[in-house]
């Protein structure tokens, strides 16, 4: 397949992420059409709404390009390269008319060599788009080039003293991930300056890409969450370590300023 042209795909991604980001806001104090609901999660009629709309104006750019969705797969999800899209990060938040969710979108493209991808299943991100409705905030990013916010770059903090950090954690949907996270936040709390919770985690990772935070950790997430975050951070000069656990695309990870994760001591 031809190479992608990465500054078109940024554009289309934007514009996307630009169109979905209008319908979050429209309906952010709605009643919401719930789809599912589990103990700590909710799907809504809109992230499917969403994403279709993401989809839509994706393919006018790029006909026929593979989805790997949270709402859902679309082409083919192994070919060269695919759309790496969450509608709605940040889902209950938003459901609960908090507003602080994301529409976050990454391309990416099969690695030459499987053992030096950036994820296990043999991809690379390659560009990344994070849109913060609320406060129209767009982070972009295109692989080795710099990571930027409404167009301005931007750069991890040069924190190196954790007892002066502000981290994030996220916790996740799972018992398991519960379960793991919470003696680590209760030890973590007493080491760091202030540990935030916000619910959204593409948009905590473009946090730690503009030295909001210094760092943020999550035990279980999807790759719809952290494809176009994580590219964002690294862009920005940070460090996004993750492993692969049991899961569709599940990952344990610690983004960072790339100072701070030795001292996190985040049980791995
Ligand atoms: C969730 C949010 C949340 C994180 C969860 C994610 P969703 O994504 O990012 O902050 O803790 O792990 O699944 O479901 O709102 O797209």
């Amino acid at each position: 397949m031809k190479a992608l042209n990465l500054q078109k795909a940024q554009d289309a991604a934007v514009k996307a992420a630009r169109a979905a980001g209008a319908l979050m806001r429209a309906n952010l104090r709605s009643v919401k059409k719930v789809n599912s609901a589990t103990r700590h999660d909710i799907k809504l009629e809109l992230d499917v709404r969403c994403q279709k709309l993401i989809e839509r104006s994706l393919f006018t750019a790029f006909p026929r390009a593979a989805v790997l969705g949270e709402e859902g797969v679309s082409g083919d999800p192994t070919a060269e390269y695919r759309w790496v899209i969450d509608p709605i990060d940040g889902t209950v938040n938003f459901t609960y008319g908090i507003p602080h969710a994301c529409v976050s979108i990454a391309l990416q493209r099969k690695a030459r060599s499987a053992s030096s991808a950036d994820y296990p299943d043999g991809y690379d991100t390659v560009v990344g788009v994070v849109y913060d409705p609320f406060c129209d905030e767009m982070w972009t990013a295109i692989r080795r080039g710099p990571a930027r916010l409404n167009g301005r770059p931007v750069k991890v903090s040069a924190n190196r003293r954790l007892q002066e950090s502000v981290v994030s954690i996220g916790f996740a949907k799972s018992r398991e991930s519960l379960r793991g996270t919470l003696p680590y936040f209760n030890q973590l709390v007493h080491r760091v300056r202030k540990i935030r919770m916000m619910g959204a985690a593409a948009l905590a990772l473009t946090y730690v890409a503009s030295g909001r935070f210094d760092a943020y950790i999550e035990r279980g997430i999807r790759l719809w969450d952290i494809a176009a975050g994580g590219l964002i951070l690294e862009c920005a000069g940070g460090e996004f370590w993750r492993k692969s656990i049991p899961g569709a695309h599940a990952y344990r990870m610690v983004a960072s300023n790339g100072l701070l994760r030795k001292s996190l001591r985040m049980p791995v």
